[in-house]
């Protein structure tokens, strides 16, 4: 972690809480009926570049993880949405945006009539959670600000539990920023210094563990020096394998629409031939986000019973191989 650039962020952010800066804001557009309970102290220092809320399919009960939730505006809405009886944390490493956002927090459970969140002050790159506590991972705009994001990365899929998710906002370049654009840190508080390129974000996420990565939404945020910027939003799946791999008897068959694909542990699967699959991998394969791509078969008890095997990839009669991780 370069030490320098995490303090000049901070005195960036912590300046920004206290005198709000439009023009920091990002095109980032909340439906009212999301932050209709969140007072304008907070939605006034909103600085995020997309809407990781809004897409993460937030279900009621979850525990939510906001990393540099800033003044809470997104934490916030999904205190709405995780409903009383989920929760949700924020952390961030400035006092100032602290302050506000756990001023705000008290408003926002006279609104909703229940209080869920909580802030708690703290680093991407240390995350003061405990490992596998949270269904989901959330960030908007923040990554880009850390020196290290191989660690946040690995930072967050500690963080989540099994099947757990991350869906973060963030600004990506079109191509590594030179370094003179590294070196001026008013461009790294504003999202631009510290971006990287978004086929290195998606290998990040790969190394640290994550499988099922795809991006949400993306347009174009800035042009700096001729050089492009984009918003994104990526969604990420966390799965601890098992500790063994068992065949019994489920095909996944692909349903298209195209002539084949392939998922992240290097099966293939062409579109409408049967595919023998593990344990593990019928269980990626049936939530999301490859929830209705695929129709699994189930031949247990209809054919002759072969006794469960583990790792294997000869080719089964159903047509296809039979695939493990
Ligand atoms: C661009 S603002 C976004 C705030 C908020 N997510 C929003 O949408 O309004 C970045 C926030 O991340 C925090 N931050 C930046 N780097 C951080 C780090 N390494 N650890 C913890 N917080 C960090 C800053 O203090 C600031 O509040």
């Amino acid at each position: 972690m370069d030490k320098e650039i995490m303090s000049s962020v901070e005195s960036f952010y912590s300046e920004v809480a206290v005198e709000p800066k439009p023009t920091l804001c990002c095109p980032t557009s909340y439906k009212e009926e999301d932050v209709s309970h969140i007072p304008t102290e907070a939605r006034e220092i909103s600085y995020g570049c997309g809407s990781p809320m809004g897409l993460a399919d937030i279900r009621e009960g979850e525990k939510v993880l906001d990393l540099g939730s800033g003044g809470g505006i997104d934490c916030f809405i999904a205190s709405r949405k995780v409903g009383k009886t989920g929760s949700v944390v924020g952390v961030d490493m400035t006092d100032e945006m602290l302050a506000k956002a756990r001023k705000a927090s008290v408003k926002v459970a006279a609104n909703l009539g229940y209080g869920n969140v909580e802030f708690k002050k703290g680093l991407l790159e240390d995350i003061p959670v405990g490992s596998g506590a949270v269904d989901l991972v959330t960030s908007n705009c923040v990554v880009n600000l850390s020196t290290d994001k191989a660690l946040v990365l690995r930072e967050i899929h500690r963080a989540l539990k099994h099947k757990g998710r991350f869906c973060i906002s963030d600004i990506v370049s079109e191509k590594e920023v030179p370094e003179g654009m590294r070196a001026d840190k008013k461009l790294w508080g504003e999202c631009i210094s510290g971006a990287i390129e978004e086929k290195k974000f998606l290998a990040m996420a790969r190394e640290a563990g994550f499988y099922g990565l795809h991006i949400v939404s993306k347009f174009l945020y800035r042009v700096v020096e001729g050089m492009r910027f984009y918003s994104i939003t990526l969604k990420g799946y966390k799965f601890e394998k098992g500790p063994e791999c068992l065949y019994k008897g489920h095909y996944a068959v692909y349903n298209g629409p195209f002539s084949s694909v392939s998922d992240d542990d290097g099966h293939d699967y062409p579109v409408g031939i049967p595919v023998e699959v593990c344990t593990d991998t019928l269980e990626k394969l049936k939530g999301p986000p490859y929830r209705g791509l695929f129709t699994i078969i189930d031949t247990r008890g209809k054919l002759e019973a072969v006794p469960c095997r583990p790792r294997e990839t000869e080719k089964t009669p159903g047509g296809g191989g039979s695939s493990c991780c």
